[in-house]
């Protein structure tokens, strides 16, 4: 078996437990709507993590469901946060609802998945560590493209910021899938799944930054999303006094699609993208790394996979078009 194999074996399996839940909670036809779809890479690091580990995936279930609605609760917000336009092939539900309620039906999606993890066992506080340390990443991120700019040219912002963000908005959520699999497996190997899943998001999140680099190179349309990671990811990939003409270019670029890029901006974007490649390839490295005191069978080494699987996964994803469902 490959990890593409795993994936589509335990699929029906985590979609099945995770519709369940939603169909308990209030709004379910919305409530369902917001976590179908999706690649479950998450969810299924939780299973095959506890079954690396030794452990029953029965065992793991709840806790992959309850990761992978963490998850849809934070696009819920991010979509609107970062004024999306498409979500795993449909609209977002802020841009078909109403941004107020699309905010409390992410928080009930998170106080929901709180439900199904234990207070007995550690899982419990392992997953609201992750929420709080999510909502912390997404505060911590620039408001706003022209605020980012000011405090650049006032020196206030830190070279480090944008590994700070990553950490805690997306590689956390992978350190804790990984982390609660161990957790349900009752192994002694907490951290080390935890590392291997933080290794695994870091690279996953650049993976996702990268492509919109890539885009912006390709003149493609920018949005506030993208202009919002971008500044924090050139003054950690480049510099702090490259970013300044790049986040002037960008915001030029956000208002008029026409503009192009000048030649030494191309050349920044240039190199943040190499020096993205290779942190990429880094993370990827420390990620197995963290397996080496895993138990030597056919799920660790599927493990073993499962990091370059899950970045080429966004990588060939956000190539292709974000407005393809990811099924
Ligand atoms: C998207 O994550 C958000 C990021 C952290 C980049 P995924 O690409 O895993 O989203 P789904 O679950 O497959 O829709
Ligand atoms: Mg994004």
């Amino acid at each position: 078996m490959n990890i593409t194999e795993y994936l589509e074996n335990v699929r029906p399996l985590l979609d099945k437990r995770i519709r369940e839940i939603a169909k308990t909670l209030h709004f379910s036809r919305l409530m369902l709507r917001q976590v179908e779809g999706g690649k479950r890479l998450r969810g299924t690091l939780t299973l095959l993590t506890c079954e690396a580990l030794g452990g029953d995936i029965k065992k793991a279930l709840d806790y992959a469901a309850a990761v992978e609605i963490v998850h849809a609760a934070t696009l819920t917000h991010d979509d609107y946060i970062d004024k999306h336009k498409m979500r795993r092939g449909l609209k977002p539900l802020y841009a078909i609802l109403d941004p107020r309620r699309a905010v409390l039906i992410g928080d009930m999606l998170m106080a929901a998945a709180i439900k199904y993890v234990n207070a007995e066992d550690g899982s419990k506080d392992a997953l609201s560590d992750a929420i709080y340390d999510i909502s912390r990443g997404a505060f911590l991120e620039p408001l706003n493209p022209t605020v980012f700019l000011r405090s650049l040219m006032s020196g206030k912002e830190l070279q480090e910021s944008y590994l700070m963000i990553i950490k805690l908005k997306t590689a956390v959520l992978f350190a804790t899938a990984s982390k609660l699999g161990a957790i349900a497996a009752k192994s002694s190997m907490k951290e080390e799944a935890y590392r291997y899943g933080m290794a695994v998001g870091e690279a996953f999140q650049v993976a996702d930054d990268l492509s919109d680099i890539t885009k912006i190179i390709k003149n493609e349309e920018i949005d506030l999303g993208t202009l919002i990671t971008l500044g924090p990811l050139i003054a950690y990939f480049v510099g702090i006094k490259e970013t300044i003409p790049l986040i002037m270019s960008g915001l030029i670029k956000l208002h008029d699609n026409t503009y192009r890029f000048p030649p030494e901006t191309i050349k920044i974007l240039k190199q943040a993208q190499t020096n993205a490649l290779q942190f990429i390839n880094d993370r990827l490295k420390i990620a197995k790394e963290n397996l080496n005191s895993f138990p030597e069978n056919d799920y660790t080494n599927l493990l073993k996979e499962y990091p370059d699987y899950a970045v080429g996964r966004m990588l060939e994803e956000s190539n292709t078009s974000l407005q393809k469902p990811n099924v």
